[in-house]
């Protein structure tokens, strides 16, 4: 594994391989590597002739009263999991290489975004697209890696790659998750002992969703309630629960289709988020 330092040499290294003829596949992160990442890395890993993963905590992307200075970082952890995980090139950028002088340029998402974490971090999801769109130019990527956690974050992503005609696959990836299902997060180790244990609730909820709509239930309000009442039960406060449409995340009076349940639940130090997708039948059809 080579490790990549400035956006200049990482677009050098990537012309060499296109040059080459080599698939790259691209798996972006925040660092503080757990198994959700490796995932992402062990699926580019079979996919493509070059893997390349990044690690930067995008400032952009975090608001005012965020975690930006306190999320959790580890480079020399993440360094080893990277190359133990078949990672060919690891690139560490610093943020004044990745925003060099005040931005002329901003990516600003204007659907998918006005619900969810779009709603409750208001910008967030422009400084995803805006530090996507530079990591995409510099890795010039075939395939690019996204876990289903972040659900939103793919619909943003898939959003972003079709309207700017980029030529970029997107490979979605299916949540990693402990025994007791809670999704594998960097930050869950900001979770009190309690909260730990609390915190399967989440998972436990949108399952409990799941089995209403595969037993017949299509009314979102109802299923929403009994979600709700699954977190409360928690020391947590409730971010969100709620339930739409996905990818484009509209609200439905009756369910169909492709549909979200998604929750995120603060706890002291740490908010949560979790989702669960599911393809509703066409009941009509089922009928015949
Ligand atoms: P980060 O939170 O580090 O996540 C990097 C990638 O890992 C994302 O695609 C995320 O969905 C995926 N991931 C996290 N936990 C996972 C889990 N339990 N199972 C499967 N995949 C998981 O998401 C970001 O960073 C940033 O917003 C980024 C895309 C890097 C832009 O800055």
């Amino acid at each position: 594994m080579i490790e990549i330092k400035t956006a200049k040499d990482m677009q050098c290294v990537t012309k060499t391989y296109r040059k080459e003829g080599k698939t790259i596949g691209f798996v972006p992160t925040m660092g503080f590597l757990h198994e959700g990442h490796m995932a992402l890395a062990e699926k580019a890993r079979k996919e493509n002739d070059i893997v390349v993963m990044s690690i930067f905590v995008n400032p952009l992307q975090f608001g005012p009263g965020e975690d930006f200075e306190s999320y959790p970082r580890d480079i020399e952890r993440d360094r080893k999991l990277a190359e133990g995980g078949g990672v060919d090139v690891l690139f560490t950028p610093a943020p004044e290489d990745m925003y060099q002088q005040e931005s002329t340029v901003i990516v600003n998402v204007k659907k998918r975004t006005d619900v969810l974490c779009g709603r409750s971090r208001v910008g967030h999801f422009d400084g995803v697209a805006t530090v996507l769109t530079k990591l995409f130019n510099l890795t010039s990527p075939t395939r690019v890696y996204f876990g289903m956690k972040d659900a939103q974050q793919v619909a943003v992503v898939d959003g972003l790659i079709n309207d700017f005609f980029m030529d970029i696959k997107l490979v979605p990836v299916d949540t990693v998750r402990e025994e007791d299902g809670l999704a594998k997060s960097s930050r869950n180790v900001y979770l009190s002992k309690s909260e730990r244990e609390e915190a399967a609730a989440l998972y436990q909820s949108l399952q409990h969703g799941a089995r209403l709509i595969a037993d017949g239930e299509r009314n979102p309000d109802v299923i929403m309630e009994e979600v709700r009442g699954m977190l409360n039960k928690t020391s947590g406060v409730i971010d969100y629960a709620e339930i739409y449409s996905y990818p484009d995340l509209k609200s439905r009076e009756m369910l169909s289709g492709k549909i979200i349940i998604a929750v995120a639940v603060k706890f002291s130090k740490a908010r949560l988020i979790d989702n669960i997708i599911i393809d509703i039948p066409d009941d009509r059809k089922e009928d015949l």
